[in-house]
């Protein structure tokens, strides 16, 4: 490795890095992560913390997990790649369609298709989708419809479901026929509506209503996260999923959920349509799939996909990817899976997401600066920071860097996002690593 000073000279130079310009990573340059183990990350200063974002939403089981390095090298050792394009596959990836058929039968999803990451999960589910209509014979449906705030990766398709305007208006014109519905967001929507569930039924009207104007015939699916991820967690009353069901099935449009950030745990359920009672018909998954070790997706596939795709000699899926079902990606599922189900990660995952949440507003009794708490899910928290209660002015940019930057040096990576400050420690957290975090936060808002 080069030493230090080469890679702090060089830091944001070099590299252009995501969600962010070139300019800003030099001004900022970058924490340099060099080291993990456990649930903590170490700096090129030698400066540990406790990780209270898992990586990126995805490393469920911390950064010491050897069954899954074991898996890795074996599979290294065995087989390090072979193609599941038409005519060849690999025994671990079809070790792996069996285990999630397993894992993901309650959700009514019974068949894998392999992807690299979140966003090729995303695209995957949409071009699927507009196959499937085609295939019978509705070839009009082609349209998408998503919530505002959501996120769904960067591809072209996933920017143009994306709710947003950051990650679309660079890259616009996007993909045309996407509609995008008002998210079941209390803290702030059109209707000014604060309660939850009739916030949730205001939002389905609107879905309805947009069916109803573009055409039912015209839509191929609705994409959604159980709960807004990115767009700062965000969950909604508990009657809105099985209501957005309820209306797809009526109007013939499939359901697609987005479960990059809430398979395998996340939220104390071991999905989110396993949370909220929905049966999708195609879920996307990535992330703790293999929980940053191996960049690897799945989308399942539920019934209705399956009954006109299978026994069909002309459903030729006419996508995929050089590493669809990666033969390491797919051990390191497989060990993964396996870890996730062996420690039982949900129920910590409910445990230390209330004592976090919890933790939060009581911070908020103290901190003028937090406008709202969100989470109650599993590790999936958010604070949003405010520069005036009353008037719910979004805190400026330099100050909610700084309250990162302090809850850092004082032992926490948390992870700023516009006004929010989210949370998603890894699922194995112990309850002093909570306590850690919180800590680290409140000297941060002290800060302020
Ligand atoms: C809900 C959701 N969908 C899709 C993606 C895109 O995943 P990736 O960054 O692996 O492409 C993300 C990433 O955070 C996500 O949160």
């Amino acid at each position: 490795m080069k030493d230090s000073n080469f890679l702090k000279e060089h830091n944001g130079r070099l590299m252009w890095h995501p969600m962010t310009s070139p300019q800003d990573s030099l001004d900022q340059p970058p924490t340099i992560i060099t080291e993990a183990d456990g649930v903590s990350i170490t700096d090129i200063d030698g400066h540990r913390v406790v990780d209270g974002v898992g990586g990126l939403w995805n490393v469920n089981l911390g950064y010491s997990c050897q069954p899954v390095k074991d898996a890795i090298a074996a599979q290294l050792d065995r087989l390090p790649y072979y193609s599941t394009f038409r005519g060849t596959s690999n025994d671990a990836a079809i070790e792996l369609s069996y285990e999630l058929g397993e894992f993901f039968a309650a959700d009514g999803l019974h068949r894998a298709f392999f992807t690299s990451g979140g966003s090729d999960s995303v695209e995957t589910s949409l071009r699927l989708a507009r196959q499937y209509h085609k295939l019978r014979g509705e070839a009009g449906r082609t349209k998408f419809l998503s919530l505002k705030k959501g996120y769904h990766g960067t591809h072209i398709g996933g920017a143009s479901v994306n709710g947003n305007a950051n990650f679309r208006n660079a890259y616009e014109p996007l993909l045309p026929g996407c509609f995008h519905i008002p998210a079941p967001y209390t803290y702030r929507n059109p209707f000014n509506e604060s309660d939850p569930e009739r916030l949730a039924q205001l939002c389905i009207q609107a879905l309805e209503d947009e069916i109803a104007f573009q055409g039912a015939n015209t839509i191929a699916a609705m994409i959604m996260e159980p709960i807004l991820g990115a767009g700062g967690v965000i969950p909604p009353h508990p009657s809105f999923a099985p209501a957005v069901q309820e209306i797809c099935n009526r109007n013939g449009i499939l359901l697609i959920t987005d479960e990059v950030i809430t398979a395998y745990g996340r939220t104390g359920a071991w999905s989110g349509a396993r949370l909220w009672g929905v049966n999708p018909d195609m879920m996307a998954t990535a992330k703790a799939i293999t929980n940053g070790y191996f960049p690897f997706g799945a989308v399942m596939l539920g019934e209705r996909m399956i009954e006109v795709f299978e026994g069909n000699p002309s459903a030729k899926i006419g996508h995929g990817y050089t590493y669809s079902g990666h033969p390491v990606g797919a051990a390191a599922a497989l060990a993964c899976l396996a870890e996730t189900k062996r420690l039982n990660v949900i129920d910590n995952a409910a445990a230390r997401g209330t004592q976090l949440f919890e933790g939060c507003k009581a911070l908020m009794e103290k901190y003028d600066i937090i406008g709202d708490v969100r989470g109650g899910y599993g590790l999936m928290t958010a604070i949003e920071m405010v520069s005036d209660r009353a008037t719910k002015q979004p805190i400026d940019g330099a100050t909610a860097t700084k309250v990162q930057d302090v809850a850092y040096q004082s032992g926490a990576m948390v992870r700023v996002s516009g006004p929010n400050l989210i949370m998603s420690p890894p699922l194995v957290l112990s309850e002093a690593d909570a306590a850690t975090i919180l800590t680290a936060l409140e000297a941060g808002f002290a800060a302020t």
